[in-house]
């Protein structure tokens, strides 16, 4: 090619990818083409070599995300994880509210989220203005918020948890402490009634967890008696109190490699299926239904990272994560908490 036509064609990459930065806002994403012939799984390696960088996946990731990335994790995990990386570019498939506390934990590093709008209903449902409103009403409670929330509702927040560290950080304060538990309210009428204390609930809850359908479980049950159930404390309390194990996403997968069962009956997101056959694969994993017409269950928001995102991230490190330092320092504190208590308690 002749060096006038080969930089045509490189003003005409650089006008392209202005235009896709300029739509990245809208769009979550660098909406470009990618050259069918190549093999995304060989050019991530080769990106991530390149540029220092990992790959963090949480278990709800597809199963071609899980197996090409570096790390999955549940939120506890990767946050630990992302503490400790010496990479110079942290790529999470995830959904924001895991890359920004990757980013509140390792503010000198890169963090880039393969699609900027891959939410949480859970964090979508608990915005700063009125989640300051509703605290003021309680100014002797301590406030325990749920990763699933924004750096500014951690903020906000005296202590972070996670699902596989919420019981331990709970038993840390004494007995007769005034209790804030937000976003959600079924994680957080769930500790309450374990740990029978009684805390003030923030109106959240999960899309994905929530729809699970009682009777279709119920039937499922029928059919095969000998499968456990097993759940997240993200699910209502109907399908709670019909489970035999109520765990968070990595506490479930470590159940189904240590019981005796061969079948169970899992209700969580879909994605962690993957692991637990690759973990057991003589036992047999049964999506719990949904009340809808979809036979599993996905989360929307987790389900928008896929192989070209990751490609098109790691090449372009965009969408990437920003925080004002004031915000970050300020959300760190309850997350710095958490994070001590769990390395004290053992918790990974
Ligand atoms: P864990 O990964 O901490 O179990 O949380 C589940 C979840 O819904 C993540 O968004
Ligand atoms: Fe949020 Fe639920 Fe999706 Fe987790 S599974 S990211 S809690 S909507």
């Amino acid at each position: 090619m002749c060096e006038q036509n080969f930089r045509k064609m490189e003003d005409i990459a650089t006008v392209d990818l202005k235009e896709k930065i300029a739509e990245l806002p809208e769009r979550g994403f660098l909406d470009m083409e990618i050259d069918p012939t190549l093999d995304l799984f060989e050019e991530i390696q080769k990106l991530k070599k390149e540029k220092n960088a990992v790959l963090l996946a949480h278990y709800y990731q597809d199963a071609d995300i899980q197996d090409i990335a570096d790390y999955i994790g549940d939120s506890l995990q990767l946050a630990q994880y992302a503490e400790k990386t010496d990479a110079d570019l942290i790529v999470f498939a995830g959904v924001h509210f895991m890359a920004e506390t990757a980013k509140i934990l390792n503010p000198e590093k890169k963090v880039v989220l393969p699609d900027f709008h891959a939410g949480c209903s859970l964090a979508d449902s608990c915005l700063p203005g009125p989640f300051a409103e509703f605290k003021a009403k309680y100014p002797d409670h301590v406030v325990l918020s749920y990763i699933n929330c924004s750096a500014e509702i951690k903020a906000l927040s005296d202590y972070i948890v996670t699902s596989s560290s919420a019981e331990t950080i709970l038993n840390t304060l004494p007995a007769d402490q005034k209790i804030i538990f937000a976003p959600d309210r079924n994680l957080g009428a769930y500790l309450s009634k374990k740990l029978n204390r009684n805390m003030v609930l923030w109106n959240g809850s999960c899309i994905v967890h929530e729809i699970f359908s009682l009777e279709k479980i119920t039937n499922l049950k029928e059919k095969h008696p000998n499968a456990k159930i097993i759940s997240h404390p993200e699910c209502e309390e109907a399908v709670l109190n019909i489970s035999d194990y109520i765990g968070s996403t990595s506490n479930l997968l470590k159940y189904t490699i240590s019981d005796d069962a061969t079948e169970f009956i899992v209700a969580t997101e879909t994605g962690i299926i993957h692991k637990m056959m690759q973990a057991s694969p003589d036992k047999t994993f049964i999506p719990a239904p949904p009340n809808n017409a979809c036979a599993c269950n996905d989360c929307p928001f987790m389900k928008m990272n896929t192989l070209e995102k990751i490609y098109l991230c790691l090449k372009y490190e965009l969408p990437e994560i920003t925080i004002d330092e004031t915000l970050r320092l300020k959300a760190k504190k309850s997350i710095d908490r958490m994070m001590e208590i769990s390395a004290q308690a053992g918790i990974k």
